[in-house]
């Protein structure tokens, strides 16, 4: 196995959908093999907004519960909620004595959630908590969606301005983000993204949804005029959506399947789609089912004692570094 650090986390706001799942979890999974893996339920970034106390619970629990039925293996990766490793919150005051203002208020993420009426400290210095998240590890690497590109050139700017002042101590973390899934739009408007945090549940496939309630959400999800399958962002903006989904679940080119079913008319094309989704989520939804919460727990327990003994190494080489400690 290489030596090569992955980190990446997931927020536990809501009900992880076929974006989180083809964007970042599949690739989580396949990098297993290949680098030191580590993954993070991040319980404290959901916190930017108002959350339910005993929904939270729950929330952060069934997130967990998903990384490892998709295939998160406690063996080989270290996998825990980040509340639970106080490092994090305590490099993130550090990095953001660093941190330029302006760069964080021209954060799209933030500029959206601000227009929803979100406004707080921890909503706009988000980033920095982030970059703590990845930096935390001394990781060489980051998989996510391209959704968070911006994130990642922010964590990289912090890593020049502290390397300049106090010397090489972080590497430079490189986004990766797969070819196809890397965004995946919502079912209802295919001009923005699948979220978690859409109100509208038929905009999203969850990846435990039952088989029924697969088809029927890819029925209804919205085509575009004209009646021929073809990937054509500007003019069949849904139907290119659905190519992508379908072209990450066989792992076959989506020129090819745009050709195979050009003519099959979109309904059709639509069952085609959803049966793909099922039997590719079927192992996940199946593990899923079998876990009990109790071993849920265990194993966070577990993954924190490991990630705040990684995580003190830092902070211990860090606080002499920048003179908090001798
Ligand atoms: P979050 O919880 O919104 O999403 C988790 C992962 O899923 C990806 N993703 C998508 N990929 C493709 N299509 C989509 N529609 C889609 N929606 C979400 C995201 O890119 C992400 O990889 N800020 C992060 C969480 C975070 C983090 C970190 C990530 C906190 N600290 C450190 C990496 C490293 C977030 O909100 O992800």
């Amino acid at each position: 196995m290489s030596t090569k650090r992955v980190f990446s986390g997931i927020q536990p706001s809501g009900d992880i959908h076929i974006g989180n799942y083809m964007g970042a979890l599949r690739n989580w999974v396949a990098m297993q093999d290949d680098y030191a893996t580590i993954y993070c339920v991040v319980d404290l970034h959901a916190l930017t907004l108002p959350q339910d106390p005993a929904r939270l619970l729950q929330a952060r629990l069934r997130t967990a519960k998903i990384l490892l039925a998709a295939g998160i293996d406690p063996h080989h990766s270290m996998l825990y909620f980040q509340s639970q490793v106080p490092q994090h919150s305590e490099l993130s005051w550090i990095m953001g004595t660093l941190a330029s203002m302006g760069h964080l208020g021209r954060m799209t993420q933030y500029k959206e959630k601000e227009d929803k009426g979100g406004q707080n400290l921890g909503l706009f210095s988000y980033p920095v908590l982030m970059a703590a998240d990845i930096l935390i590890h001394r990781v060489h690497a980051v998989p996510v969606g391209n959704d968070q590109t911006q994130h990642l050139e922010f964590t990289r700017d912090l890593v020049g301005r502290f390397n300049a002042r106090y010397g090489d101590f972080f590497p430079l973390p490189e986004q990766i983000s797969p070819p196809v899934g890397a965004r995946v739009m919502s079912l209802q408007d295919p001009s923005s993204k699948m979220s978690k945090s859409d109100p509208d549940p038929g905009s999203r496939i969850i990846v435990t949804d039952d088989a029924d309630t697969i088809v029927s959400k890819l029925r209804r999800a919205v085509t575009d005029s004209g009646r021929e399958v073809a990937y054509d962002l500007e003019e069949k903006p849904g139907i290119s959506n659905l190519l992508d989904i379908l072209a990450a679940f066989t792992g076959r080119g989506v020129a090819q399947l745009a050709e195979e079913y050009a003519q099959v008319g979109y309904g059709r094309f639509k069952d085609v789609v959803a049966e793909a989704v099922i039997f590719g989520l079927q192992p996940l939804r199946q593990a899923y089912l079998n876990l009990e919460d109790s071993q849920v727990k265990q194993i966070m327990d577990e993954g924190a004692r490991q990630a705040r003994t990684r995580a003190e190494e830092t902070m211990t080489a860090l606080r002499s570094l920048i003179g908090l400690s001798d």
